[in-house]
């Protein structure tokens, strides 16, 4: 991929660096839920972090969250903006439900407080939008918590790309799926999650793929959403709140999608995910060059992993070849280098490890497939100017 390319989400270095000695970097949990904890516990591994406060809307939930790390000295508050209005913080972690993305990512840029967003972006475009917006205006950054970017097989499929050994890429088939996999909680209600496999695993095989050959921006998208299974209680599952009758009742976002999509550059995205189905795949991501192209095995649950040993096939001397890239070991868990990423380019003074400049088209692509399946028809992804 040419650094035109690449070029296009070089973001300008922001002024707000952190010192590295000294103090420590002052973090705050916004919402205290299941992903908090992955958060908290990365967070308390680094030597050079100080948790100095949390919040969650229950009230209790952070207090509570908080003291089974024995975190007592922590304090907690009831919303975000009472946090960030209380507390001396260079960094939060966002840790909200995607219907709250948004608005807690907004109330720390614009007291430049950087940010670290769960994933997926938000739920919509346009919320994306007004994140950029307000990242554009402030002396902070957010980035995005994807961390099978820091997955050496994720790496080595962007590197097989950039090498230029598939030659020029023309199609590309992604997703993931789950014979099985609907979670309960918050993840199933517009009201909270807003969006559903698509949007919670789908991001992650949007951006295997669309990292790796540059983030072209899309253009059209023709889209389908479903949700057979997630309505049935017979595959619904239960929660610690709900049974599986309340949660297939409750159920109102997707829980399968599918969607044909055109890049700028001329490449084809065919895509689908699901959370159940009665398959155990929808099939592996391929991507296909005019030199050479490259399997990489699916997962049997899908949470953004390469799957198995990954397949280049060329021709070779005239010859038809197979070329196995064995799968690498990663040096230390994802998620807390995904944390300490984030540390380290606030305290550098670098760009976000995962920019919402990138992300945005992932979003944008989201936002896309669900439109496209309420019109029932294709339609051009428009993406207002930052
Ligand atoms: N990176 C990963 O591997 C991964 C895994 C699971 C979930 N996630 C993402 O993390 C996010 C949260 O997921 P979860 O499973 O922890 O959800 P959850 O429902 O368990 O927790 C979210 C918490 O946020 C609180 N909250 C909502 N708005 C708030 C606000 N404005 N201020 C303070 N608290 C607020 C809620 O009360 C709730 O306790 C989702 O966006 C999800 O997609 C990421």
């Amino acid at each position: 991929m040419s650094d035109a390319v690449l070029g296009q989400f070089k973001q300008p270095e922001k002024e707000k660096v952190i010192s590295s000695e000294g103090r420590k970097f002052r973090v705050g949990i916004i919402g205290t839920g299941w992903i908090a904890e992955s958060h908290i516990e990365s967070y308390m591994n680094q030597p050079d972090v100080e948790i100095v406060a949390a919040a969650d809307l229950i009230p209790g939930k952070a207090r509570a969250k908080l003291d089974h790390y024995g975190l007592t000295n922590v304090r907690c508050y009831n919303s975000h903006k009472e946090l960030i209005d209380n507390e001396e913080l260079d960094g939060v972690s966002v840790c909200t439900y995607n219907r709250q993305h948004k608005d807690p990512t907004i109330y720390a840029l614009e007291r430049n407080i950087h940010v670290l967003l769960e994933k997926p972006f938000t739920v919509t475009l346009d919320e994306a939008v007004e994140i950029c917006r307000a990242e554009k205006k402030s002396k902070a950054f957010v980035s995005l918590g994807f961390q099978p970017r820091f997955d050496e097989n994720m790496k080595m499929i962007k590197k097989i790309v950039e090498s230029g050994a598939l030659g020029e890429v023309y199609y590309i088939q992604t997703g993931g799926g789950r014979r099985r996999g609907i979670p309960g909680s918050t993840f199933i209600e517009d009201k909270t999650g807003g969006i559903g496999a698509l949007g919670d695993i789908g991001c992650y095989s949007l951006d295997m793929v669309l990292n790796a050959v540059g983030y072209p921006k899309p253009l059209t998208v023709s889209g389908y959403t479903s949700n057979f299974f997630g309505t049935n209680p017979l595959y619904s599952i239960p929660d610690q709140d709900h049974t599986a009758e309340e949660n297939a009742a409750r159920f109102n976002v997707d829980d399968f999608a599918a969607a044909f999509i055109r890049l700028e550059g001329g490449i084809i995205l065919d895509f689908r995910i699901s959370w159940a189905m009665h398959l155990d795949t929808p099939g592996d991501t391929v991507i296909l060059g005019k030199k050479a192209a490259l399997r990489i095995p699916s997962t049997e649950c899908w949470n953004g992993t390469v799957g198995g040993e990954m397949t280049l096939y060329t021709d070779t001397a005239g010859l038809r070849t197979e070329t196995k890239i064995p799968i690498l070991k990663a040096s230390k868990p994802l998620f807390e280098m995904k944390i300490r990423s984030f540390l380290d380019a606030v305290k550098e003074g670098k760009p976000a490890p995962v920019p919402s400049s990138q992300i945005l088209y992932n979003q944008a692509i989201i936002d896309g497939i669900m439109k496209s399946a309420e019109a029932g028809k294709e339609i051009e992804i428009q993406i207002p100017e930052i």
